[in-house]
């Protein structure tokens, strides 16, 4: 029997081998190592009423930011409920936070997170899943400073500090400290290489300073230690194609979408966001992508209706312009609607962000591109209320440079262009298209 975990947090009492699956399952969790879920089921297969184990698996739910985990994971939380007569005060802050996440109070989640970790500066299960709730809310301060909050209480001799330093490298890449980010990031590899989320926040920092050869050298030289059987590795496989699209290598892009971005047909949420931006990207520019795009809106299709996380949305709506289905994208517009009528978080990602994209997504498609350009360049600097990361938001500051250049507006192009160079001098496509929107004649007053 045991009265604390591997960092010293109070856990209610369990056996020895639940313990220790419980702690398998959170390092896997850790390093987005395949497959946590299936590890904490076999904990809880044996040991049921382990309060702990449940706040892995709902927490685990929480990430997915898919509609259809709120039924598994209120299966979590009524088996906690049953429980809560005999967890500590930690474990009850957990079930509360996952309690808020599942009525869509996103950041209330948050909230009960920070106060686990006020009085547990070392729950590890909890530093985790509020960073991913920061990072689908585009909290950048948060991404930052709740790493940083526990940082003092924690060294080289607690189990899991380098995911510590891992998670903070990203939060200060967001806050745009890159110097300090790679820092951390680097120092978080060095206490275990094969941490997929270090490796993402150094390569975000290489991202954000157009460190192209480098940030793909970064990751392609490393790929054994990130991509095998890692959860998150479509994503740094995102990360490298972008640095591929910088310099226009089509063919290139494509070979790591079709193995890497999106190796199966997966219809899991995250992973079809990232299909979807790099195939606007690609349509954006010309690039034949219709087949891939149809396969990944066959994939949307069954979110079109959830009304639960705008950024999701958008990214269906991407898919569904591009392959021209006018009843899907209604259904999305009815669903940011709907959305906005609701409580909780995304009523307010919805109505600043998720309805204005989508709109402007479809009066592009329809060749409206100044209607298009306007409205995206008016949510360009609003645009972390839906969440994701600055890499990700880019897409609408791109959509609206292409639109301001097909709309023949050469002044709002150069303008949009003009930022683009500013923060990536030496990028070839901000370069081009800065070219592209100074050709753009002036209109005659
Ligand atoms: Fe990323």
């Amino acid at each position: 029997m045991h009265a604390t975990d591997k960092r010293g947090c109070p856990i209610s009492r369990t056996s020895d081998s639940a313990l220790e699956g419980f702690e398998q399952a959170l390092s896997l969790f850790n390093g987005y190592f395949a497959d946590p879920l299936a590890r904490i089921d076999a904990v809880l297969a044996k040991s049921p009423d382990m309060p702990m184990a449940l706040a892995l698996k709902g927490g685990l739910f929480l990430c997915s930011t898919e509609a259809g985990a709120n039924g598994p994971l209120g299966e979590v939380i009524a088996a906690g409920e049953a429980l809560s007569g005999r967890m500590n005060g930690r474990e009850r802050g957990h079930f509360a936070a996952l309690a808020a996440w599942h009525r869509g109070d996103f950041a209330g989640a948050g909230d009960h997170y920070a106060r686990v970790l006020a009085d547990h500066p070392r729950d590890l299960l909890a530093l985790q899943v509020a960073h991913q709730a920061d990072f689908f809310q585009g909290r950048s301060v948060l991404l930052r400073d709740r790493p940083a909050s526990v940082l003092r209480a924690w060294d080289g001799s607690v189990p899991g500090f380098g995911y510590v330093l891992g998670m903070h490298a990203f939060g200060l890449e967001e806050m745009g400290e890159f110097g300090r980010a790679e820092e951390q990031g680097r120092r978080a590899l060095s206490h275990c290489r094969a941490d997929a989320w270090a490796v993402h926040a150094v390569a975000h920092v290489m991202e954000m300073q157009g460190r192209r050869d480098e940030g793909a050298e970064f990751l392609e030289e490393r790929e054994q230690d990130w991509a095998p059987d890692n959860m998150l590795a479509y994503h740094n496989w995102w990360h490298l194609a972008l640095h591929h699209l910088d310099v226009g290598a089509f063919d290139r892009v494509l070979a790591i979408y079709d193995a890497g971005i999106r190796p199966s047909a997966s219809t899991v949420a995250l992973e079809l966001v990232d299909a979807s931006a790099m195939l606007w990207r690609l349509w954006l520019r010309g690039a034949d992508v219709s087949a891939r795009f149809e396969a990944v809106a066959d994939a949307w299709e069954t979110f079109a209706d959830d009304a639960w996380y705008a950024f999701n949305d958008v990214h269906a709506m991407m898919a569904f312009v591009a392959t021209d289905r006018a009843a899907s994208q209604a259904r999305v517009l009815a669903s940011l609607h709907r959305a906005m009528q609701g409580g909780g978080t995304n009523a307010m990602m919805a109505r600043e962000v998720g309805l204005p994209v989508a709109r402007a997504l479809l009066a592009f498609a329809s060749g409206r591109y100044a209607e298009a350009a306007a409205a995206l360049a008016a949510v360009h600097p609003v645009a972390h209320l839906f969440g994701g990361s600055h890499a990700q938001r880019d897409i609408i500051h791109l959509t609206a440079l292409d639109a301001a250049i097909r709309a023949g507006d050469g002044g709002l192009a150069r303008a949009l262009a003009g930022q683009r160079l500013a923060q990536k001098p030496h990028s070839p496509f901000n370069r081009a298209a800065f070219a592209r929107a100074a050709a753009i004649p002036a209109i005659a007053a």
